[in-house]
Order: C-alpha cells, then structure tokens, then sequence
C-alpha cells in the first residue's frame, strides 16, 4: 500500500533493536511518521517512546497492526512472535520488516511466508550486515569480477561476550541465532547457494551452554553451487571486542574487510604500533547499516520496489542453520536440497 501522505509506521517491540530502528526514523526520516510502539512490556514502550517525541504506547501489538494510520509494521520482538505477528500485518494489508529470524521452524516460515504472498504485501528481512557499506562495496567487486572467479569465502564473526543463559534457552542455538547473519552473508557477497554444510563446534567458554543442547565455538565449512567454498568461524566471547572481518579470494586476486576500531589513531613506539580496538558489539558495529536498511525499507514502500531482503533469503538462511545443526550432531556435511 503506498500512502498519500507520511508513511505511517508501527514499532512492535521496544527492546535492544526496536529502540534502535525506532530512534533512526525518528531523526533521519521525515517522510515517515511512527504511529506507536507497541509491547507486552508496556514501561519498556514507554521508555522507548520517551526518547521520540512521547509517540503513542500500545501493550497489545494487534491494536497497532489494526489501527488506520499504519501502512508498515516494523517486527522487533522476541523471535517467537515473528510469524503470528507476520500473518496478522499481512491480514490487514500492512507492509512489513521483521527482524531475523522470521522463526526457528520451517513450517510456521511457510505460512508466514504464504500470508505475505496471499496479502500481496511487502516482506523484508533484517539482515543488517548487507547494509553495511564494506561489505556491499565487496559484493559489488567480486560482481564486477575484479578478483576472478571466487575461490574461498572467510568470515570471522565473534561476540564481545555471551549472551545471558536465558537468551541461549530460546535462541534456537548458535546458528540460527548467531551464525544466521554469516551464512546470509556467505550468499550476499558471492551471489551463490550453499549447497553443502559441514559444522563442528565445542563449548569452550561457558559450560551452561552444553545444558541447552548447543555450542559456544563453531567452525562451519561451506560448499556453494558454483564450486566455491567457505569457512565461517564464530566465537561467542573475543575478548578484544567485536570481531567482524571478510576475505574473498579469487583466481586474479583478493577482497577484504577489517574491523572498524574505535577510534583511527594509531601510536608507535621502539617495541610496538598500538591501534583501538574494534567497536564493542552490533549497535555500535553496524549503526550505519541499520540507518541504511531502514532507508531501503521505507523506499521499498514508497517506491513500490521489492524489498532487497525477501522471506526466501530469510527461509533459506533457516534452512542452512538446521543443516549446520544437524551436521554438528551427525558429524558429517549435509546437503542442502531448498531448491
Ligand atoms: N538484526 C540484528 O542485528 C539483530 C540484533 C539483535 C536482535 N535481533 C532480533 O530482533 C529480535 C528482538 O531482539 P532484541 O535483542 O531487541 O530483544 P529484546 O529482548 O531486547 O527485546 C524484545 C522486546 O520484545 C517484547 N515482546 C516480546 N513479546 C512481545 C509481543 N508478543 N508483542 C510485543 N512485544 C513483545 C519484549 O517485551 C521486549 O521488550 C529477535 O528476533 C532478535 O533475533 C536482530
């Protein structure tokens, strides 16, 4: 649907990246108007809505989803919400961004997935990390073929720190929770499918981890349609920060993306050259591709364009995670047949 006037838009979900989504349209977007944020936890909406001019709070998200001045729903709560959430926007003919994952199950993906269709509404996944302007920028050489064909994919993708235990219960384990972004990643830059999974990973850092059937160190060996191949290796503690690096090699030559520190200084003495750190965790790492996913959303909307993130990069990132899981618990590669 593509208003006449402001955009309007409903925030479901206050949390970490509600707020974050919330404050950038607040102050970059004066073509949208944020309607309300809505959640369960009504202090939480109202604390959130403190920070963008007192917008109207809602504990019941279906008030929001219903109410006549939204034309685009915004889906940032808890990843078990996602898909009821989703078939409820997509009824009332509502554009919709959701947060990865759309779920952790295949088949509540397909109805949701089936509602959006049936609506003919907007559907985009956030996955963040395409936004970011170094790793859209190396997409683009190995696109223009400015390295050949590509050989060998290398992500490193570690948290500053473990999530809270209570996170881990319901996170859906290390890969549909963490290792998500990396293997949607793996597509983004090579413009490929993974056709095959080979996961193995132990917990090396916390012990309450192994109680919730998962690991807290991976290392995922990816082969794509194409022949390429690919590493992905996560960690859920680096004690220097967030460390989020790219290699692409290729038969004429090589991309890569470091770490963005906080800060450029650089000090050099008789023993060493000392450089910042990298940018603590997610909020700080990817503020610019947040900023730039919300510009794509609301331009999809207004625009009428379809959106660059769709339900099948988010359905196929799931598909990927249960195969990398499965392959941990059977310790062999698994093949992946989504197509
Ligand atoms: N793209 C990214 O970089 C990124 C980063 C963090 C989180 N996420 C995803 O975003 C989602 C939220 O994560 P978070 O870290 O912000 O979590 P959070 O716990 O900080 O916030 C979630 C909020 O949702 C609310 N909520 C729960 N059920 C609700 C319901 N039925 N209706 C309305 N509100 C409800 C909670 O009260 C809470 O305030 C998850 O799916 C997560 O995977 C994505």
């Amino acid at each position: 649907m593509i208003p006449m006037e402001k955009l309007g838009i409903g925030i479901i979900g206050a949390g970490r990246i509600g707020r974050i989504h919330a404050i950038n349209l607040y102050r970059f977007f004066p073509e949208v108007e944020i309607v309300g944020i809505a959640d369960i936890d009504l202090d939480r909406a109202m604390q959130l809505s403190r920070e963008i001019d007192n917008k109207k709070v809602f504990d019941d998200p279906t008030a929001l989803i219903n109410h006549p001045d939204v034309h685009a729903i915004l889906i940032c709560s808890s990843t078990d919400t996602h898909t009821d959430l989703i078939i409820k926007a997509a009824k009332a003919e509502k554009d919709i961004f959701c947060e990865k994952p759309i779920a952790l199950d295949i088949e509540l993906i397909d109805e949701a997935l089936t509602a959006v269709e049936e609506s003919n509404v907007k559907l985009f996944v956030g996955f963040n990390r395409r936004f970011d302007p170094n790793f859209k920028k190396a997409r683009e050489l190995v696109l223009s073929g400015k390295i050949g064909k590509p050989h060998i994919l290398k992500i490193t993708s570690r948290d500053p720190e473990p999530p809270p235990i209570e996170y881990v219960k319901v996170s859906g384990g290390i890969f549909a929770d963490m290792t998500i972004h990396d293997f949607d990643m793996a597509r983004y830059l090579l413009n490929d499918e993974i056709v095959e999974v080979y996961a193995t990973g132990n917990v090396l850092i916390d012990e309450k981890i192994m109680e919730y059937d998962d690991v807290d160190t991976a290392i995922t060996v990816l082969k794509f349609r194409g022949g390429s191949m690919g590493v992905i290796d996560n960690s859920r503690k680096a004690v220097y920060g967030y460390d989020q690096r790219i290699e692409i090699f290729g038969s004429d030559g090589m991309i890569s993306v470091n770490n963005k520190l906080e800060d450029e200084t650089m000090i050099a003495n008789s023993r060493s050259f000392q450089i910042s750190k990298p940018l603590y965790f997610f909020l700080e790492r990817y503020q610019e591709a947040y900023l730039n996913e919300m510009k794509e959303f609301v331009s999809s909307i207004i625009n009428n364009s379809n959106p660059p993130v769709s339900g099948m990069d988010g359905k196929i990132a799931i598909l990927i995670a249960e195969a990398a899981k499965k392959s941990l618990k059977e310790r062999k590669p698994i093949k992946l047949e989504y197509q």
